[in-house]
């Protein structure tokens, strides 16, 4: 759909490194607003569409994607978000639904800015272009240690593990680092929780968040 309407609902995005907790927290998050008898839609990045979703299946599982450079990838990740923003985010907005996204424009951001490297005006620049003008009323970024991220990636890896999931300790490390810098950037969008402590009070943490934002 067009974006030209400008969204009645709310939108809130989950970011942080893999093994971060995210899914159980947007899910935890679902059901509490559910609850309350919102109309809440939830999405994943990147797929969520059939079209994402055929594109995620290239990035994360073509078995030659090791030999992918980081602008495809960038290009890809973005295609993907297009495509979920007018197919889906935008129409739920518009009739006022809460949509959570398991990652959004900042993944891009981190990954493929700080963590390739690639320049970050382009990837801004490509960004916007992608989502128009939907953007995350709020986006929590869970945070765990480098450590305990691995750990969860590798206790959950299957037998062969997909290729962000093989990036190396250093590149981990900036992913971490890039989001707590993003965060401080952007105090007004981001909320950095502490993904260490337990789901019960993490979930805790992003409710004042999420109450703050609908009141
Ligand atoms: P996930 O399903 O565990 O969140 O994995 C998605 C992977 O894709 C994860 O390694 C982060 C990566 N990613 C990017 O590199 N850039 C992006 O824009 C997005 C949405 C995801």
């Amino acid at each position: 759909m067009p974006l030209k309407q400008l969204p009645a609902g709310k939108m809130i995005s989950f970011e942080g490194s893999e093994g971060s907790g995210k899914s159980t927290q947007i899910a935890r998050l679902a059901a509490q607003l559910q609850k309350r008898g919102l109309d809440v839609v939830s999405v994943r990045e990147p797929g969520g569409t059939e079209i994402g979703e055929q594109i995620r299946n290239i990035i994360v599982h073509n078995s030659k994607g090791d030999e992918m450079c980081a602008e495809t990838e960038l290009l890809l990740f973005t295609a993907a978000r297009a495509q979920l923003v007018r197919e889906v985010i935008a129409p739920a907005l518009v009739r006022g639904a809460v949509v959570l996204s398991d990652r959004f424009l900042d993944s891009s951001t981190v990954y493929q800015g700080i963590g390739r490297n690639l320049a970050l005006d382009p990837v801004h620049q490509i960004n916007r272009f992608a989502v128009g003008n939907v953007m995350p009323d709020l986006t929590l970024v869970i945070d765990v240690p480098m450590e305990v991220s691995l750990a969860r990636i590798r206790q959950r890896a299957t037998d062969v593990p997909d290729r962000m999931e093989r990036e190396t300790i250093g590149f981990y490390k900036k992913i971490r680092e890039g989001y707590l810098l993003l965060a401080k950037g952007m105090p007004e969008r981001l909320a950095v929780i502490d993904g260490t402590k337990s789901e019960a009070i993490i979930e805790k943490k992003i409710w004042a968040h999420v109450q703050k934002l609908l009141k």
